[in-house]
């Protein structure tokens, strides 16, 4: 059947832009992204008191950024602050707040509105982990990980968003995990919060894309574990190709993520194969894998919620 003059057209410019994304996606997989000037931006980590939060504020301290740091402990975000000076930071925010806590975080949102100005960079890192079996894990638990690792992204881009809406402008970066991509034994309610986080980004960067609002940037990162003390215990099945990754090494990635205005990270690069056989593997070839790679007994020593929550 021949298609009619307006389907045709439709057709041909689809296909012309598609080829066109093509040869950029391929040019930008040999040659790196030029990287973006984060100089004087106003970049708020959630979580900064420890681990990535901690790494990434120093990093966005030498590139000459405005910081803005949320934590709940207000000692190591304190200790962060410090340290993001020594960096080189020369306008830093230290501002405790518990994120599992909407009205709190709207409270806080406005404080930093009106002390440092609107946020260009939101980066929603701040997590915790209960792990053990899901009937075993304690209903508070299970909210708390679900407020921190999910709700409060939501509060925080209702609280930021507009701002960045208005001027077209904005980053807003989702520290998922790579359970937010498949399910794994003893991580219920984390993947649950992971899985949620991730769609909602996702989601978010869909609609103001089909606003048009193309300005506002979307990052979001799917590490395997790292050595941040959150995962103490855990082990990898195939450490050649799972490894457990230092923090340098994620956060290093991370921020060329941002800088190169990259839309996702999967950490380590196996981590975009196992998604790609998850969608096409027969679930019991898929299943005989996961055996075969240890990866459905990663939680088995697991000791780092004692250490942290
Ligand atoms: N470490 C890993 O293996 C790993 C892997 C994948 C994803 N992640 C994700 O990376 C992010 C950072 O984790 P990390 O490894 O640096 O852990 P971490 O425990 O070192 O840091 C988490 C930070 O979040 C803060 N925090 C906890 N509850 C909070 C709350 N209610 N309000 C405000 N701050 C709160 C903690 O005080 C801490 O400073 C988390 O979202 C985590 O889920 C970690």
């Amino acid at each position: 059947m021949a298609l009619k003059p307006k389907a045709a057209k439709k057709l041909l410019i689809f296909l012309g832009k598609s080829v066109l994304a093509l040869v950029e996606a391929v040019v930008f997989a040999i040659i790196p992204k030029p990287r973006k000037n984060v100089a004087g931006e106003i970049v708020l980590i959630t979580g900064a008191g420890s681990g990535l939060g901690r790494l990434l504020a120093l990093k966005f301290a030498q590139l000459g950024s405005v910081l803005v740091l949320w934590d709940i402990s207000q000692e190591s975000n304190e200790e962060t602050c410090k340290m993001a000076v020594e960096a080189g930071a020369t306008r830093v925010y230290a501002y405790t707040c518990d994120c599992s806590r909407k009205e709190e975080i709207y409270r806080v949102a406005n404080q930093v509105k009106k002390e440092v100005g609107d946020v260009s960079i939101l980066i929603n890192n701040a997590g915790i982990v209960t792990g053990g079996k899901f009937m075993d894990c304690p209903d508070e638990l299970i909210e708390k990980s679900l407020d921190v690792n999910f709700k409060s992204h939501i509060w925080t881009y209702k609280a930021f968003l507009p701002a960045m809406i208005a001027n077209n402008r904005g980053h807003l970066v989702c520290i998922s995990s790579s359970a937010g991509l498949f399910g794994m034994n003893g991580l219920a309610d984390y993947c649950a919060s992971k899985f949620a986080a991730y769609g909602f980004a996702e989601s978010i960067f869909l609609e103001s894309f089909t606003k048009g609002q193309n300005g506002i940037k979307t990052t979001i990162v799917c590490p395997f574990f790292i050595k941040t003390g959150m995962f103490d215990g855990c082990t990898t099945g195939c450490p050649s190709l799972l490894p457990i990754l230092e923090p340098e090494y994620a956060v290093r990635k991370i921020v060329d993520a941002i800088l190169q205005e990259n839309m996702y990270l999967y950490m380590p690069k196996f981590i975009y194969f196992i998604v790609f056989l998850k969608s096409f593997l027969p679930l019991k070839l898929g299943l005989l894998l996961g055996e075969y790679l240890g990866a459905f007994n990663l939680m088995d020593g697991f000791t780092g919620a004692k250490k942290k929550n």
